[in-house]
């Protein structure tokens, strides 16, 4: 695939950053589903390209956080670039620093030399860059870095996010097929599950929006129940009944540290944290508005790629 960028399909364009992951696939079939809106997406790998919606509407570009120059001439004649790249699972190539703050610290950069006028950045509930959660912090930083660029700026932290090829998405549906499962802590922290494509739509609403100045929204899903509920409903939709066992935090926490002598990445004590995380907690202003999918539609619909 020609990674060059098409002129005729960047005017009055969107870039995306992370355009392989699944919020990226999700925002680019809306985009190619519309008129008035293309895409330039931009991705790590020249295999990655092959994982995107195809549409006369969406121009694949391959290109790396450690090219500068290249990433500016990507971003140059977009209006606004949503940045997506990032990472909840640490590996031997993605550290939180490279996969969250480095990335974002390119991509501001390049940004303001393409004379980018907005950037929409999908960062995380908890984020924070005093935080002592690796994750959490490394967001926090990446957001800092994106309020400070001088561009108009939207961020909005988002909670477990489902839909076809989100990793939650997955783990839910594996969890759930068994008849019954050992999960963190018995599953009874809260979640607030929001489907990707009402996060795709209140993207694109941030990209036509012509305000100045920076804005930092919360957005979350309509109804607020535990892991074990969450599970047992999508069983529940699967055709059986689950039956929760738990595994305490504490032990968990304690393997991962073990783990980690011995492996980057992975199931860490951090990620741990992260997805026992209570996501009611959290203050909510600003939300962007967007009618939310009920959690039943998404269940089915989520259920349905299984059968698929
Ligand atoms: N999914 C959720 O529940 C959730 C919740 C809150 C926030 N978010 C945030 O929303 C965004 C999209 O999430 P997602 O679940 O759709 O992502 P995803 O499917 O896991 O995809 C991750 C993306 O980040 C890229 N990436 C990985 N390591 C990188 C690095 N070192 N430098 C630059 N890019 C790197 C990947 O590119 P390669 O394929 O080339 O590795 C891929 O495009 C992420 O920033 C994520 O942190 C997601």
């Amino acid at each position: 695939m020609d990674a060059a960028v098409n002129d005729e399909a960047v005017g009055g364009a969107v870039a995306i950053t992370g355009a392989n992951s699944a919020v990226g696939r999700a925002l680019l079939k809306q985009i190619a589903s519309q008129d008035t809106l293309s895409a330039v997406a931009l991705v790590r790998r020249e295999a990655a390209v092959d994982d995107l919606p195809r549409s006369p509407r969406i121009t694949p570009c391959v290109v790396t956080y450690e090219q500068p120059e290249r990433l500016v001439e990507t971003l140059t004649g977009a209006d606004c670039v949503v940045h997506l790249a990032g990472i909840l699972f640490e590996s031997r190539t993605s550290s939180y620093r490279t996969g969250n703050v480095e990335s974002t610290r390119a991509l501001v950069a390049a940004a303001q030399s393409a004379g980018v006028r907005h950037i929409v950045f999908v960062s995380s509930l908890g984020a924070d860059p005093r935080s002592s959660n690796g994750y959490f912090r490394s967001k926090g930083e990446a957001e800092r870095l994106v309020i400070g660029s001088g561009l108009k700026a939207t961020i909005i932290r988002t909670p477990l996010l489902l839909g076809p090829g989100t990793a939650g998405g997955r783990a839910l549906l594996r969890t759930a097929a068994g008849r019954s499962a050992r999960v963190l802590g018995g599953g009874s922290h809260r979640l607030r599950p929001l489907d990707v494509d009402d996060l795709c739509r209140a993207i694109l609403d941030c990209c036509r929006e012509a305000d100045a100045g920076v804005r930092i929204c919360g957005m979350v899903g309509p109804t607020i129940l535990t892991q074990r509920e969450l599970l047992q409903r999508t069983a529940r939709l699967l055709g059986h009944e689950l039956a929760v066992r738990s595994t305490p935090v504490w032990l968990a926490r304690l393997v991962a540290g073990l783990a980690g002598l011995f492996r980057t990445g992975g199931l860490t004590p951090a990620v741990i944290e992260v997805i026992t995380s209570d996501e009611a907690n959290h203050c909510l202003d600003r939300a962007p508005a967007v009618t939310l999918t009920p959690l039943s539609e998404t269940l089915a619909r989520l259920c349905e790629t299984r059968a698929s």
